[in-house]
């Protein structure tokens, strides 16, 4: 039996061992020292495992540029988020093209890039390119806007993985879900993102895809995110609350995703599938406003976007979903897609409302979420205020 191959054919494992890593570090003393921030760490983690793959770096200018015009790294190859290691100003004159450069998370030694290449971009091409929008309300757009004007390029090499990694027992590296999945015998397997607690609209949209599928990977993201997007300690929390008693152990796992929110929507939502394929993941959940923030995208402008790619190009099938809700009439959930009933007929509440009722110690309506995870979210809320 055979999964799925990763994307670019190869999984890439940039994690030295053994006399070339002992070499590294001690090389390390004498290179020029950068300080990553968290995106860049889990990014660095994300490269090592061959969770990026094919990348085996931080992107030099030739990617950068095919990716951000075209979608695609300069062989061509589909790829939708410029993977960058951002330099500021006052940094950029210490270090110099072709040497090797040692990355710390604090004072820990992570890992050496190889610096192939350094270079200035523009950053206002990259949000229009990128997240549709110079906007800097948008927090893809203002991450961008706040980091260092130079970007480094080159392979790297990783020597220790980080310090206190967050959730280590529901951490799988891609080579390690592959191989996960073989053991269970499942050979089509459904990845579902997320960086919200679990609601009835998820679980629906994941069960009907698990009906056509071996296996479902639940993957929350579990890396940097905007500041008012519920911690992902609550967001695992909320999955640790009902997969017992509502999924079938036999063909779920829970596991985390490393990296940072982009909020780049459709480029993301076409970037996380690339991702949860080198994790083994036939099939990709693509729901509504994928990724998205704000007013930004249309609610399906995630979905259309696969249609700029040839499928084998991607490799991964994306699994579209309406918007979901509960129909009274229906006594079901259900989406617009399924549902001949008014709305008025649906339970469906805003973000606002969900919070209202929670900050009051109120479960909101059992069509909406488990009460066990709006128990969490209640615990969660009452923890601090
Ligand atoms: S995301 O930023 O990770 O996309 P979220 O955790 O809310 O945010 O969504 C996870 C996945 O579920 C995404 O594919 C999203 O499109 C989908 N989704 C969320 N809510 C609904 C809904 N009510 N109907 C259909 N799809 C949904």
């Amino acid at each position: 039996m055979k999964l799925i191959r990763p994307h670019g054919g190869t999984l890439v494992n940039r994690e030295v061992t053994g006399a070339e890593r002992e070499r590294l570090i001690e090389s390390a003393a004498d290179m020029p020292a950068l300080r990553l921030g968290a995106r860049e760490i889990s990014d660095l983690e994300m490269i090592a495992t061959g969770a990026y793959s094919p990348l085996e770096g931080f992107l030099d200018r030739s990617d950068y540029s095919a990716v951000c015009s075209n979608m695609r790294l300069a062989n061509g190859v589909a790829w939708s988020i410029p993977v960058t290691l951002p330099l500021a100003d006052e940094q950029a004159g210490a270090i110099r093209q072709f040497e090797d450069v040692a990355l710390y998370q604090d004072d820990q030694l992570l890992g050496i890039l190889h610096l192939a290449d350094k270079y200035r971009y523009d950053k206002a091409r990259e949000a229009e390119l990128i997240y549709r929008t110079t906007d800097q309300a948008h927090p893809g757009v203002s991450t961008l806007y706040d980091q260092g004007d130079w970007l480094l390029g080159g392979k790297i090499s990783l020597v220790n993985r980080s310090i206190n990694p967050a959730f280590p027992k529901y951490r799988l590296d891609p080579s390690e879900s592959r191989a996960l999945f073989l053991e269970r015998g499942w050979r089509r397997v459904v990845g579902f993102q997320t960086r919200n607690p679990v609601h009835r609209a998820h679980e629906y949209i994941q069960k009907c895809a698990l009906e056509i599928a071996d296996g479902l990977l639940l993957h929350p993201l579990v890396g940097e995110t905007k500041a008012d997007d519920v911690p992902a300690d609550v967001r695992m929390q909320s999955y640790e609350a009902i997969l017992a008693g509502y999924y079938p152990a036999s063909r779920t796992i829970l596991s985390i995703m490393p990296a940072a929110m982009r909020y780049a929507g459709p480029r993301e939502a076409v970037f996380h599938a690339l991702i949860r394929k080198n994790y083994g993941c036939s099939h990709f959940i693509v729901g509504r406003d994928h990724a998205g923030v704000g007013n930004y995208y249309g609610t399906y402008d995630a979905q259309h976007i696969f249609d700029q790619f040839e499928p084998e190009e991607l490799g991964i099938t994306p699994l579209f979903f309406d918007h979901t809700f509960y129909c009274r009439t229906c006594a079901a959930m259900a989406s617009s897609k399924t549902c001949p009933h008014e709305t008025s007929a649906h339970v469906t509440l805003s973000g606002t409302k969900v919070r209202e009722l929670l900050s009051a110690g109120q479960l909101p309506p059992v069509e909406f979420s488990r009460p066990e995870v709006a128990q969490v979210l209640i615990d969660a809320q009452r923890a601090i205020s």
